[in-house]
């Protein structure tokens, strides 16, 4: 079992290093997370395994990727990419720069962002527009999986036929069942670790879009403010941030102007 002492200094370490949130009440989602690690390790207690943690850094990464939550779907939150292609992306038509950056920032296994560049790519097709995303979590598992780009027919099921077959590439014998995302598509996007919950990021460019949607209900109050503060730095004066819906946030309306649902505009 874990003491609540115990799980004390687990979700303190959790909040400094990575921004989580984790009330006494997650004891139990504590407990079943760490317990197969445990397990593998040879481990009989917490305690060990607490001691073991501290000062390690790879073990450390082992516990970001068993603590963070990462449920995600293509096209989720569907208004998002819809306001983006009918109000958003017309007004780049009529700018100066054919160059377009965007963040999936908590980007899990990749769906986010596959769905942006789709949208992105559709929209931009033929024009000439050099077209960036840069797709980041603090997650090294996700990330890797998402790197493949390649998804089961349950997690395709929601892109439309014309899209899939367009953007993906279905498996053969024994992928069958499989879909790659197609090289065209693949090379718009970069994924990278990077923790949010970082003064500053290993990013020297702005931003036009930044979609960081269903991370921020994982933080508290502060870290939430300071991961703004960023988000407001790395974006081009006109640029937009995607929130979630169940990321309640009180924005400052002095630096965000909300001009749709959950979706913000950098005011200057
Ligand atoms: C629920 S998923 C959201 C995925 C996607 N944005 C969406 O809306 O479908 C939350 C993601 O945030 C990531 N995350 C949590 N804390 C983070 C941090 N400090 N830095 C970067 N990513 C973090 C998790 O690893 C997880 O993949």
């Amino acid at each position: 079992m874990i003491s609540d002492q115990l799980f004390y200094k687990f979700s303190n370490i959790l909040n400094k290093e990575i921004g989580l949130s984790l009330p006494l009440k997650k004891k139990y989602l504590l407990y079943t997370r760490l317990t197969g690690r445990l397990r593998e390790l040879g481990l009989n207690d917490f305690d060990t395994y607490y001691n073991l943690i501290i000062g390690n850094r790879s073990e450390l990464v082992k516990l970001y990727n068993l603590l963070t939550t990462n449920v995600t779907r293509f096209f989720r939150e569907k208004y998002h990419f819809k306001y983006l292609q009918e109000e958003v992306l017309p007004l780049f038509l009529t700018a100066e720069k054919k160059k377009i950056r965007a963040w999936s920032a908590g980007c899990s296994t990749g769906e986010e962002a596959y769905s942006l560049a789709i949208v992105l790519e559709q929209f931009f097709q033929g024009k000439g527009y050099d077209i960036k995303i840069i797709a980041t979590d603090i997650n090294t598992e996700v990330l890797e999986f998402a790197r493949k780009g390649v998804y089961s027919y349950q997690k395709v099921a929601d892109i439309p036929y014309e899209l899939l077959t367009r953007y993906f590439m279905l498996g053969q014998e024994q992928n069958r069942g499989f879909f790659k995302v197609k090289n065209h598509l693949r090379k718009m996007l970069t994924f990278e670790n990077l923790n949010l919950n970082l003064e500053d990021y290993a990013i020297n460019y702005k931003f036009d879009f930044i979609f960081c949607r269903n991370v921020f209900i994982y933080f508290d109050q502060k870290t939430r403010k300071r991961i703004l503060n960023n988000f407001y730095n790395y974006l081009q004066d006109d640029g937009y941030l995607f929130l979630g819906h169940a990321d309640s946030t009180r924005l400052n309306s002095n630096k965000w102007l909300q001009v749709w649902k959950t979706t913000f505009q950098k005011n200057i």
